[in-house]
């Protein structure tokens, strides 16, 4: 076919375009397990951050974020029951995922839904960091909307189930330099030693609203602002309120507390 023929440029650029595009879809279907596998990863060492076995998870290897994560005994909560659920493989359950499946996920009544959620699964998995069959610390899965994205984390708790041992985001997509300073060290240490629950189980982590003793109230139950960033930091604030609260862990943390679920 002739060099200057319009019909030979078609033929050219549309099998160029079709082989470009072929080679494109084949390189991201192959990559899809490696980003999906590196995405794990990434999860599991927030989750190896705040377990209390290491303090410098930023610098370990893949591979020994992999050991410490085994160590951690991985649970299914069944939160209608508050008790652990043995039916499926924590190993490969997927939390996130079944709050969009019909059958393992459940509405949140609107006027609970702290967290902005709308739905979430009925099973979730938790973590148990155990020293001889003594519980070190409980981690459990955070999530709701922030500002401009869903903030994905994970908050840790003492013995007592009341105590925050530590708080980590793994995932969200809030302004650089504005909310994501709740990815800050500082701020996530300013959660440490705050307490959930008052000496009658009523949640009041972040209320204080009381003006005749706020400042006894802040040092206990209260979260710290960051400057600027205050829808940022309320939105961590309510879905906190919202996981720990009576349609979130709470009547599992109750019946954990007292032995009736192990
Ligand atoms: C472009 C832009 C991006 C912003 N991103 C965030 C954000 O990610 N998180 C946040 O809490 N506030 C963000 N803000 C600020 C909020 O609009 C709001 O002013 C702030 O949360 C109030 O905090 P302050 O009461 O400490 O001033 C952003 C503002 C602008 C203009």
């Amino acid at each position: 076919m002739n060099n200057e023929s319009p019909l030979k440029a078609v033929i050219v650029v549309t099998t160029t375009a079709f082989l470009c595009s072929v080679v494109v879809t084949v390189a991201a279907v192959m990559l899809q397990p490696m980003q999906r596998a590196y995405e794990d990863l990434e999860r599991n060492r927030a989750v190896v951050a705040i377990s209390g076995l290491t303090d410098r998870a930023a610098e370990l290897s893949d591979r020994e974020i992999v050991t410490l994560f085994q160590e951690l005994e991985a649970r299914i909560v069944d939160l209608e029951s508050g008790a652990f659920d043995e039916r499926y493989n924590p190993g490969t359950f997927d939390t996130w995922k079944s709050a969009g499946d019909p059958a393992l996920s459940t509405a949140i009544p609107a006027k609970q839904d702290l967290a902005k959620l709308n739905r979430r699964s009925r099973l979730v998995t938790v973590y148990l960091v155990k020293d001889a069959n003594n519980l070190k610390r409980m981690l459990l899965p955070i999530y709701g909307q922030g500002m401009w994205s869903t903030l994905y984390g994970f908050l840790a708790l003492e013995p007592d189930l009341n105590t925050i041992a530590d708080i980590t985001f793994f995932e969200q997509a809030e302004t650089a330099g504005i909310g994501d300073k709740i990815l800050k060290p500082a701020w996530q240490a300013s959660w440490r030693g705050k307490k959930l629950y008052d000496e009658n189980g009523k949640l009041r982590l972040g209320l204080v609203s009381e003006p005749a003793d706020a400042t006894a109230l802040a040092a206990v139950y209260g979260v710290d602002a960051i400057s600027g960033a205050t829808i940022t930091v309320g939105a961590v604030t309510n879905l906190v309120r919202y996981w720990f609260g009576p349609h979130g862990f709470e009547p599992f943390l109750e019946a954990y507390r007292v032995g009736s679920v192990q």
